[in-house]
């Protein structure tokens, strides 16, 4: 019965250890494959990076790159600046000085709580930034100016 336990002694420790360096010899080539791995990356990302980096193809001019951005011209146009959208919405061209005498608040208000049916849903389901107000509300006073 003796014996048994030390040869059961034995092979465990010789199934351990053995199992221990054939696990150490794995991890070393496991080491060595994330190496390889981490290298295709790296020659990968400059490409993928590029892609990002290269400018968006953009019809539109410097003002009127907001209201792309922000989906605007899927109902607005807004031809004194070149932007040709939808006709949902009215041209937003002269909007800077019409606003407040349509819907009682000035527009940069207006942007922020619409008090008309259809802004208050746009804006209500995708909220405007202050920056993206204000860039709105200055391209809309070049508008208006043209
Ligand atoms: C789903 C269509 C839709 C989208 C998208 C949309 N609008 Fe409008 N917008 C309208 C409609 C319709 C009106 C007319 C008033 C109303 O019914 O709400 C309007 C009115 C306006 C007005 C008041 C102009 C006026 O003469 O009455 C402004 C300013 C305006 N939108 C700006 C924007 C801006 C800025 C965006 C982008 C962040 C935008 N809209 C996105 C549909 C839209």
């Amino acid at each position: 019965m003796k014996n048994a336990i030390i040869i059961f002694c034995v092979f465990a420790l010789v199934g351990f250890g053995g199992g221990y360096l054939f696990s150490q010899s794995g991890s070393q080539e496991q080491a060595t494959a994330p190496d390889n791995a981490a290298t295709e990356q790296t020659t990968q990302d400059p490409e993928q990076e590029e892609k990002v980096d290269a400018p968006a193809p953009t019809a539109v001019t410097a003002e009127g790159e907001i209201f792309q951005q922000k989906g605007c011209i899927a109902c607005h146009s807004i031809e004194n600046l070149g932007v040709k959208g939808g006709v949902t919405g009215p041209d937003l061209s002269k909007a800077y000085v019409n606003v407040e005498g349509k819907h009682g608040k000035p527009i940069n208000e207006f942007l922020k709580q619409p008090t008309s049916a259809v802004m208050s849903t746009v804006i209500g389901g995708n909220p405007l930034t202050d920056d993206e107000i204000n860039k709105i509300v200055e391209s809309l006073k070049i508008a208006s100016e043209k």
